[in-house]
């Protein structure tokens, strides 16, 4: 095996966490908040939820006390806010004890209540509810945390506080702690410095890559901004791989990751890997910075997790591919149909025809400011139409990948159209509209719009499809005795 040229395994610097900065001058709401320690958390939080539910169920005899601090609300915040409110979490705010919580009640209250906390924007009223980084909270939930609030937000008694948690390295690979081992090999990008003040920042450098003498799997990619500066300042990053083509053949391009406020990596399931071809590649990042008032020397780093040598998974996927919903893939100006009005809104929508089957393990729409809705509906070849998602309350300081269960991807047979639709909100109504007085056309500034999904997808062959479809349906068929 060979490793890499310029960049073979090397100590893993500061990195991790992400600092929350509202330092754009005349831009308040938008928050130019970079994430890290998140996904890992998002995770935890999630397998923490479920068995929050289970549990609120069995207690409603609580409802006519009022609640406290102590006995109720602590535990909520422990499971669903602490991995990233704590200091040196992505948060603006600590929200360890009741000291730090206190003084953001009405706060807390104003996002819980409107599902704006914890980050989990999709529409839990329709489409698909089961995900893997589900890390919304329950009804009940929502309603301790208003009573408590409403009540005064009263400490009750300590002895009923529950054991303090312990937090994760924010320095560390979230990718790690999942998969218990630190990557195959790390590429480094060669150094920017972000200004201290001005507009958006580019930098796309491209780092020789010396490859493998055989074909690998990827199993999980992660993209980290160094720790504690660097995380202030990227506002989003993508790593692609490009072959180096021998005469008479094509280069490959194979997307390593993207990283977006809320999300930094991707873990496809065992079993399923994304192709490395073998051979020497250019690994290009493409980086997206926001000054932050003060100058950043920042140094992005990918970490790639592959199947061992001998192994190929049983699936091969593409994993994250970019869905345009404005009309930058047609032989058209570049999303000329983006044309937002002042204190106006705009709807676009396109469709895909699937040419082969696929199933679909995530969905991350991606707008800027003025978006607010993103949905995935799929238009089956028998006539059903099905809405998958819905991100109604999209939020542009985040970039949330919705990551399916493994029961609910959505299979899709070949033929399907599938149907995305964006929505965009220039009013005033729009919290982090920066001016509701501007024409809003196509652009990369985050005051310009855009508007495309990444869509976790594998495609499949017609057997590949016809076993697991089979193997559905067999699932969902109720037994003799009638049990599910
Ligand atoms: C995944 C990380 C994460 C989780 C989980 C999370 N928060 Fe946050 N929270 C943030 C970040 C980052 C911000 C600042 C950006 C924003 O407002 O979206 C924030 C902002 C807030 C604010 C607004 C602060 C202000 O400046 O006005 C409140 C209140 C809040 N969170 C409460 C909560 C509560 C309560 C929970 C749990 C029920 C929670 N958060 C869960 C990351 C998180």
């Amino acid at each position: 095996m060979k490793t890499m040229a310029k960049a073979d395994r090397f100590e893993v610097g500061h990195q991790g966490r992400t600092a929350h900065g509202d330092t754009r001058a005349g831009f308040h709401s938008w928050r130019s908040t970079a994430v890290a320690g998140l996904a890992a958390a998002l995770l935890l939080a999630g397998a923490a939820g479920a068995a929050a539910q289970s549990g609120n169920a069995a207690a409603p005899e609580a409802t006519d006390a009022v609640p406290t601090f102590s006995r109720d609300v602590a535990p909520i915040l422990q499971r669903s806010c602490q991995q990233c409110h704590q200091p040196a979490g992505i948060a603006p705010m600590s929200l360890l004890n009741y000291r730090e919580a206190r003084p953001w009640a009405r706060s807390i209250r104003d996002r819980v209540e409107r599902r704006l906390m914890p980050p989990w924007h999709l529409d839990t009223t329709v489409g698909i509810q089961d995900y893997k980084n589900d890390i919304s909270l329950t009804p009940a939930e929502i309603d301790t945390v208003v009573r408590w609030v409403d009540a005064g937000a009263p400490e009750g008694n300590p002895a009923d506080l529950p054991e303090p948690l312990e937090f994760p390295r924010a320095d560390a690979w979230e990718v790690e702690a999942m998969l218990g081992r630190p990557p195959d090999f790390v590429v480094r990008s060669t150094p920017y410095d972000v200004l201290a003040n001005g507009q958006d920042q580019w930098w796309n450098p491209e780092i020789e890559f010396e490859g493998f003498d055989e074909p690998r799997y990827i199993r999980a990619a992660e993209f980290k901004p160094s720790y504690p500066t660097g995380i202030k300042v990227t506002h989003h990053g993508h790593a692609n791989l490009r072959s180096t083509a021998a005469e008479g053949e094509e280069s490959v391009r194979t997307h390593l990751v993207g990283m977006g406020i809320g999300k930094r990596w991707d873990l496809l399931p065992e079993g399923v890997g994304k192709l490395l071809p073998p051979g020497p590649a250019t690994l290009r990042f493409s980086l997206h910075y926001f000054p932050v008032g003060e100058p950043v020397t920042e140094v992005a780093e990918v970490g790639v997790w592959l199947y061992p040598e001998d192994e190929a998974p049983d699936k091969v996927t593409a994993g994250e591919r970019q869905f345009y919903v404005d009309g930058t893939h047609r032989e058209r100006l570049r999303a000329s149909d983006i044309l937002i009005p002042p204190h106006g809104h705009l709807v676009l929508e396109d469709q895909y025809v699937m040419d082969r089957p696929a199933l679909i393990q995530s969905f991350r729409p991606h707008m800027h400011m003025r978006g607010t809705e993103m949905s995935m509906t799929a238009l089956y070849p028998d006539g059903r139409r099905e809405l998958l998602s819905n991100v109604n309350r999209y939020d542009h300081n985040w970039q949330i990948a919705y990551i399916y269960d493994d029961d609910a991807q959505p299979l899709l047979p070949k033929g399907t159209v599938l149907m995305l639709r964006a929505k965009w909100d220039n009013t005033a109504a729009n919290r982090i509209n920066p001016d509701p007085d501007q024409w809003v056309v196509f652009g990369a500034r985050g005051v310009d719009e855009m508007s495309h999904a990444w869509i976790g997808i594998t495609w499949l062959d017609d057997a590949e499809f016809e076993e697991m479809a089979a193997a559905r349906a067999a699932a969902a068929t109720p037994t003799d005795d009638g049990s599910q």
